[in-house]
């Protein structure tokens, strides 16, 4: 079965390819990435004007299967991936039961071989029903194809568990994504503590809890040597934090959400739930550092942090509502929209979310190298459309995007050969 992705700006930073060309797709790998290729038999997609790029990854997804399929389940929650440009997607552990042992791990990875329709890789517990307290049989979930640990939603409280775990992940060479949160500081926060929290009168979460957790970890990664990776970098001192570690040594990478890098806290004035989310929006001062982290590659991803939310969730008073961003469908034109304001290049933007992700956590995808699985993400970057949450795949409907217009949009998206997206829809022939 043959492919040829015709005509397109081919944007492939892992081989330094920025130029016009054609993609030649044979059984499901790149067999060519030449200019003036052609087929006897197969099928043409037509991409003059597109930019095809090696498939998204998304290291950082709720998909919350098993458990909260009312708010998305594997199936939802992938075509919401392939609907935005994503080929390979890694799900936390915050499910119900939380993925701390083999049984639930395989059954992700079985449902998302039977009901999904990009890449899925589970991440495990750090600890038991991540509860802090004890560790998850890490062994057991890296045995079940765990690709890192994390108690994402919350800190591991305890330094020693936190040490112990690095050390683990440590002798099966995974990383620790860390979600920083000192809940002392933060514990009764709605929002960023700042000016606008002032004005609004809303309990304020400082950057100091993410901070302080920042510091504790980095200093037990230099302690055991662990592969340590934060989570959704919100703050301007974390961001220095990290450069400082990164030039000392210590294996230590980082994500930052599309709306952290777009939006500011000044958003809560509306008291809009959809923009409440863990960490809190930041304010600008924030935000500029994170793009300048971006720029000097002190963050080495981008990542949603797809947090569905059921309508009941946010659909009541701001102290009571979920955290969380439903970011799938919004990512790829959120970030289109930062290339064209040069706030960042095209080509760092589309690392950003290809080698960056593969590199953290070892994946054999993110270039479009002969002989490598054909995952790809091509790219409308003249599409005008606005948000529409009624069109979402994703059961979440929760995004403080909504109804904003965005140039720049997927085009088609294509794993292991197979177009299973185009313009925003799932092909018939991929629902399962
Ligand atoms: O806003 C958030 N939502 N932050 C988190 O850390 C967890 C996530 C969720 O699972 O809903
Ligand atoms: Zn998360």
């Amino acid at each position: 079965m043959k492919l040829l992705i015709k005509g397109g700006q081919v944007i492939d930073p892992a081989n330094d390819i920025n130029e016009i060309r054609d993609v030649l797709i044979e059984d499901g790998l790149v067999k060519a990435v030449e200019a003036g290729l052609s087929i006897s038999d197969g099928e043409i997609l037509e991409a003059q004007g597109k930019l095809v790029c090696p498939g998204f990854i998304d290291m950082h997804v709720h998909l919350r299967e098993p458990g909260f399929e009312y708010k998305e389940d594997i199936a939802s929650g992938t075509r919401a991936a392939a609907a935005g440009g994503f080929t390979t997607v890694c799900c936390m552990p915050n499910t119900s039961p939380v993925i701390d042992n083999a049984a639930v791990a395989s059954f992700v990875r079985e449902r998302a071989q039977r009901a999904g329709v990009v890449n899925v890789h589970p991440i495990g517990a750090i600890s038991k029903n991540q509860e802090g307290k004890e560790l998850a049989e890490i062994a057991e979930l890296v045995a079940a194809g765990c690709i890192a640990i994390s108690d994402d939603g919350k800190s591991v409280e305890k330094s020693n568990i936190m040490r112990n775990a690095l050390d683990y992940a440590r002798m099966f060479d995974i990383p620790v994504l860390s979600h920083c949160e000192e809940p002392s500081l933060s514990r009764g926060g709605l929002m960023h503590e700042g000016f606008y929290s002032t004005i609004y009168g809303l309990k304020g979460i400082p950057a100091e809890a993410e901070e302080v957790m920042v510091a504790r970890d980095i200093l037990l990664a230099r302690l055991t040597g662990a592969r340590l990776h934060i989570c959704h970098i919100s703050t301007a001192g974390a961001v220095e934090m990290v450069r400082q570690a990164k030039a000392e040594g210590v294996l230590i990478t980082c994500e930052a959400t599309p709306h952290h890098l777009l939006l500011t806290d000044e958003l809560l004035g509306s008291y809009n739930t959809d923009a409440k989310v863990n960490p809190p929006l930041r304010s600008q001062e924030h935000v500029d550092a994170l793009i300048e982290g971006l720029n000097d590659g002190t963050i080495d991803c981008i990542a949603t942090d797809h947090a569905p939310h059921h309508l009941e969730s946010k659909d009541c008073e701001f102290e009571l509502a979920a955290n969380g961003i439903s970011g799938l469908e919004t990512a790829i034109p959120a970030l289109m929209s930062l290339v064209a304001e040069g706030r960042i290049s095209l080509t760092h933007m589309i690392e950003l979310f290809t080698i960056g992700p593969a590199g953290i956590l070892s994946l054999d995808r993110g270039t479009l190298s002969p002989g490598s699985v054909a995952d790809l993400t091509i790219i409308d970057p003249e599409m005008v459309k606005s948000v529409d949450t009624k069109k979402f795949y994703s059961r979440g409907k929760n995004t403080p995007f909504k109804e904003r217009e965005f140039k720049g949009w997927p085009h088609a998206t294509i794993v292991a050969g197979r177009q299973v997206a185009l313009k925003g829809t799932i092909m018939q022939g991929e629902m399962k």
